[in-house]
Protein backbone atom coordinates (compact mmCIF):
# COMPACT_ATOMS: atom_id res chain seq x y z
CA UNK A 1 0.00 0.00 0.00
CA UNK A 2 1.28 3.40 -1.31
CA UNK A 3 1.23 6.24 1.90
CA UNK A 4 2.28 9.64 1.29
CA UNK A 5 3.56 12.26 4.11
CA UNK A 6 3.64 15.79 3.19
CA UNK A 7 5.93 18.03 4.25
CA UNK A 8 5.86 21.73 5.23
CA UNK A 9 8.49 24.06 6.08
CA UNK A 10 6.79 27.07 7.83
CA UNK A 11 8.61 28.15 11.10
CA UNK A 12 5.99 31.46 12.01
CA UNK A 13 2.87 29.19 11.17
CA UNK A 14 0.44 28.80 14.84
CA UNK A 15 0.03 25.13 15.46
CA UNK A 16 -3.78 26.14 14.63
CA UNK A 17 -3.37 26.74 11.33
CA UNK A 18 -0.87 24.39 10.62
CA UNK A 19 -3.86 21.90 12.01
CA UNK A 20 -6.03 23.45 9.38
CA UNK A 21 -3.94 23.11 6.66
CA UNK A 22 -3.45 19.65 8.10
CA UNK A 23 -6.89 18.60 8.25
CA UNK A 24 -7.35 20.01 4.81
CA UNK A 25 -5.18 18.31 2.88
CA UNK A 26 -5.92 14.89 4.32
CA UNK A 27 -9.65 15.30 4.13
CA UNK A 28 -8.99 15.77 -0.12
CA UNK A 29 -6.13 13.48 -0.79
CA UNK A 30 -7.99 10.09 -1.66
CA UNK A 31 -5.15 7.78 -0.65
CA UNK A 32 -3.73 7.46 2.64
CA UNK A 33 -1.61 10.22 4.08
CA UNK A 34 -0.11 12.04 6.45
CA UNK A 35 1.07 15.76 7.13
CA UNK A 36 3.92 17.05 8.84
CA UNK A 37 6.08 20.06 10.18
CA UNK A 38 9.84 20.37 9.44
CA UNK A 39 10.51 23.11 11.92
CA UNK A 40 9.90 24.66 15.17
CA UNK A 41 6.50 22.21 16.62
CA UNK A 42 4.17 19.19 15.33
CA UNK A 43 5.45 15.87 15.13
CA UNK A 44 7.75 15.18 13.40
CA UNK A 45 9.12 12.98 9.71
CA UNK A 46 10.12 9.94 11.73
CA UNK A 47 7.27 9.66 13.81
CA UNK A 48 5.12 9.78 10.60
CA UNK A 49 6.94 7.69 8.59
CA UNK A 50 6.90 5.21 11.78
CA UNK A 51 3.44 5.26 11.70
CA UNK A 52 3.00 4.59 7.73
CA UNK A 53 4.91 1.42 8.15
CA UNK A 54 2.69 0.22 11.43
CA UNK A 55 -0.60 0.93 8.96
CA UNK A 56 1.04 -1.41 6.17
CA UNK A 57 2.52 0.82 3.73
CA UNK A 58 4.71 -0.62 1.48
CA UNK A 59 6.00 2.69 -0.29
CA UNK A 60 5.96 5.87 1.05
CA UNK A 61 6.37 9.11 -1.15
CA UNK A 62 7.51 12.20 0.94
CA UNK A 63 6.29 14.99 -0.61
CA UNK A 64 7.69 18.71 0.07
CA UNK A 65 4.60 21.65 -0.39
CA UNK A 66 5.78 25.01 -0.27
CA UNK A 67 6.42 27.58 -3.19
CA UNK A 68 9.54 27.42 -3.57
CA UNK A 69 10.62 25.02 -0.89
CA UNK A 70 13.42 25.16 0.85
CA UNK A 71 16.99 24.03 -1.24
CA UNK A 72 18.33 22.95 1.75
CA UNK A 73 16.18 21.09 2.91
CA UNK A 74 14.99 19.05 -0.38
CA UNK A 75 18.87 18.10 -0.17
CA UNK A 76 18.58 17.10 3.68
CA UNK A 77 15.19 15.57 3.72
CA UNK A 78 16.23 12.56 1.48
CA UNK A 79 19.01 12.04 3.50
CA UNK A 80 17.48 11.90 6.99
CA UNK A 81 14.66 9.54 5.32
CA UNK A 82 17.45 6.87 4.16
CA UNK A 83 19.26 7.15 8.08
CA UNK A 84 15.40 6.17 9.00
CA UNK A 85 15.42 3.58 6.58
CA UNK A 86 18.52 1.92 7.70
CA UNK A 87 17.16 1.00 11.22
CA UNK A 88 13.93 -0.65 9.50
CA UNK A 89 13.45 -4.43 8.66
CA UNK A 90 15.33 -4.95 5.42
CA UNK A 91 12.96 -4.10 2.37
CA UNK A 92 9.90 -3.62 4.17
CA UNK A 93 9.13 -0.64 2.79
CA UNK A 94 10.68 1.42 -0.39
CA UNK A 95 10.66 5.41 0.09
CA UNK A 96 10.43 8.04 -2.18
CA UNK A 97 10.48 11.93 -2.76
CA UNK A 98 8.31 13.72 -4.89
CA UNK A 99 9.57 16.43 -7.03
CA UNK A 100 9.11 20.46 -5.72
CA UNK A 101 5.64 21.96 -6.62
CA UNK A 102 7.62 24.51 -8.46
CA UNK A 103 8.67 22.40 -10.93
CA UNK A 104 5.01 21.93 -12.14
CA UNK A 105 4.39 24.61 -14.80
CA UNK A 106 0.54 23.40 -14.89
CA UNK A 107 0.38 24.40 -10.99
CA UNK A 108 1.91 27.61 -11.17
CA UNK A 109 -0.12 28.96 -14.11
CA UNK A 110 -3.50 27.83 -12.11
CA UNK A 111 -2.07 29.42 -8.98
CA UNK A 112 -1.35 32.75 -10.75
CA UNK A 113 -4.64 32.23 -12.53
CA UNK A 114 -6.86 31.58 -9.43
CA UNK A 115 -9.30 33.94 -8.81
CA UNK A 116 -8.59 35.23 -5.28
CA UNK A 117 -9.87 37.31 -1.82
CA UNK A 118 -8.04 40.54 -1.23
CA UNK A 119 -8.74 42.94 1.50
CA UNK A 120 -8.33 46.52 1.22
CA UNK A 121 -5.15 48.21 2.89
CA UNK A 122 -5.91 52.00 4.55
CA UNK A 123 -2.90 53.66 5.85
CA UNK A 124 -1.65 53.29 8.69
CA UNK A 125 1.64 55.41 10.49
CA UNK A 126 3.86 53.23 12.42
CA UNK A 127 1.83 50.38 11.36
CA UNK A 128 5.24 48.11 11.30
CA UNK A 129 5.52 48.80 14.81
CA UNK A 130 4.11 47.08 17.69
CA UNK A 131 3.27 47.42 21.53
CA UNK A 132 6.17 46.09 23.46
CA UNK A 133 8.64 46.10 20.72
CA UNK A 134 10.56 49.07 21.74
CA UNK A 135 13.10 47.68 23.84
CA UNK A 136 14.62 44.18 25.03
CA UNK A 137 12.73 42.52 27.74
CA UNK A 138 14.75 43.02 30.86
CA UNK A 139 15.79 38.88 32.15
CA UNK A 140 19.03 37.31 33.49
CA UNK A 141 18.79 34.27 31.46
CA UNK A 142 18.45 34.16 27.36
CA UNK A 143 17.80 30.72 26.28
CA UNK A 144 17.99 30.12 22.58
CA UNK A 145 16.20 26.29 21.72
CA UNK A 146 17.08 25.61 18.50
CA UNK A 147 14.10 24.36 16.58
CA UNK A 148 15.25 23.98 13.36
CA UNK A 149 14.84 20.89 11.20
CA UNK A 150 17.50 18.58 12.40
CA UNK A 151 17.02 19.41 16.18
CA UNK A 152 13.46 19.09 15.51
CA UNK A 153 13.76 15.72 14.04
CA UNK A 154 15.63 14.99 17.02
CA UNK A 155 12.67 15.79 19.42
CA UNK A 156 13.15 19.41 20.11
CA UNK A 157 9.60 20.25 19.70
CA UNK A 158 8.58 18.33 22.79
CA UNK A 159 10.98 20.43 24.54
CA UNK A 160 9.64 24.18 24.38
CA UNK A 161 6.76 23.70 26.53
CA UNK A 162 7.99 21.89 29.30
CA UNK A 163 11.16 23.64 29.77
CA UNK A 164 8.69 27.07 29.46
CA UNK A 165 6.92 25.35 32.12
CA UNK A 166 9.74 24.32 34.35
CA UNK A 167 11.48 27.64 34.45
CA UNK A 168 7.93 28.93 35.63
CA UNK A 169 7.44 26.12 38.14
CA UNK A 170 11.20 27.43 39.26
CA UNK A 171 9.87 30.89 39.76
CA UNK A 172 12.49 32.45 36.86
CA UNK A 173 9.56 32.87 34.63
CA UNK A 174 10.38 36.96 35.03
CA UNK A 175 14.35 36.70 35.26
CA UNK A 176 14.09 34.14 31.67
CA UNK A 177 13.75 35.00 27.72
CA UNK A 178 13.82 31.81 25.85
CA UNK A 179 13.89 32.11 22.03
CA UNK A 180 13.30 29.56 19.61
CA UNK A 181 15.30 29.65 16.73
CA UNK A 182 16.35 28.23 13.21
CA UNK A 183 19.26 26.15 12.83
CA UNK A 184 22.00 26.89 15.27
CA UNK A 185 24.79 24.91 13.49
CA UNK A 186 25.99 22.20 15.29
CA UNK A 187 22.99 19.98 14.71
CA UNK A 188 24.62 16.48 15.11
CA UNK A 189 24.19 17.50 18.60
CA UNK A 190 20.81 18.58 18.83
CA UNK A 191 18.61 19.16 20.22
CA UNK A 192 20.67 22.20 21.23
CA UNK A 193 19.85 24.60 23.50
CA UNK A 194 22.27 27.44 23.94
CA UNK A 195 22.47 29.32 27.79
CA UNK A 196 23.29 33.19 27.75
CA UNK A 197 25.36 35.07 28.97
CA UNK A 198 27.16 32.14 29.56
CA UNK A 199 27.46 30.82 26.16
CA UNK A 200 27.37 27.25 27.00
CA UNK A 201 25.36 25.17 24.81
CA UNK A 202 23.57 21.68 25.89
CA UNK A 203 21.77 19.07 24.13
CA UNK A 204 18.39 18.30 26.07
CA UNK A 205 16.70 14.84 24.92
CA UNK A 206 13.46 14.54 27.18
CA UNK A 207 11.73 16.39 29.94
CA UNK A 208 14.07 14.50 32.67
CA UNK A 209 17.17 16.64 30.75
CA UNK A 210 15.24 19.63 30.72
CA UNK A 211 14.02 19.43 34.63
CA UNK A 212 18.03 18.57 35.20
CA UNK A 213 19.31 21.28 33.03
CA UNK A 214 16.83 24.11 34.99
CA UNK A 215 18.01 22.69 38.42
CA UNK A 216 21.46 22.45 37.34
CA UNK A 217 22.22 25.53 35.60
CA UNK A 218 19.27 28.21 36.44
CA UNK A 219 18.93 27.51 39.73
CA UNK A 220 22.24 26.42 41.29
CA UNK A 221 24.70 27.53 38.67
CA UNK A 222 26.62 24.54 38.78
CA UNK A 223 28.05 22.93 35.93
CA UNK A 224 25.89 20.15 34.00
CA UNK A 225 26.45 16.57 32.84
CA UNK A 226 24.25 18.05 29.77
CA UNK A 227 26.43 20.80 28.64
CA UNK A 228 28.01 19.84 25.10
CA UNK A 229 32.21 20.28 25.66
CA UNK A 230 31.69 23.70 23.34
CA UNK A 231 33.74 26.20 24.14
CA UNK A 232 31.33 28.69 25.05
CA UNK A 233 30.08 31.66 22.77
CA UNK A 234 31.31 34.06 21.06
CA UNK A 235 34.95 32.12 22.03
CA UNK A 236 37.74 34.30 21.85
CA UNK A 237 39.54 34.72 18.92
CA UNK A 238 42.67 33.10 18.81
CA UNK A 239 45.80 35.05 18.76
CA UNK A 240 46.75 34.74 15.25
CA UNK A 241 42.62 35.66 13.91
CA UNK A 242 42.88 38.64 16.81
CA UNK A 243 45.55 39.61 14.55
CA UNK A 244 44.21 39.84 11.04
CA UNK A 245 41.26 40.75 12.64
CA UNK A 246 43.59 44.03 13.91
CA UNK A 247 45.31 44.24 10.39
CA UNK A 248 42.15 44.31 8.46
S1 LIG B 1 18.89 22.38 13.37
FE1 LIG B 1 19.47 22.76 15.44
S2 LIG B 1 21.59 23.17 15.33
FE2 LIG B 1 20.97 22.84 13.28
Amino acid sequence: MQFEIFLVSASYVSNRKFAALAETLVAAKETPCDVVRLEHQGDHMFNALDRALANGATRVVLRPIGIPFSQSLRKWVPNAAADWLTRQPAHQVKLAIAADLDEDQELLKLVANRPYRAEQIAPKIDGMNGKGWDEPPVYEHHLLVCTGPRCHMRGSFGLLEPLKAAVQQAGLGSKCLIASTGCLFPCNNGPVVVHYPKGDWYQLNSEQDVAKFVDDVLIHQRTSPLRLPFAPTPAEPSPEKAMLHANE
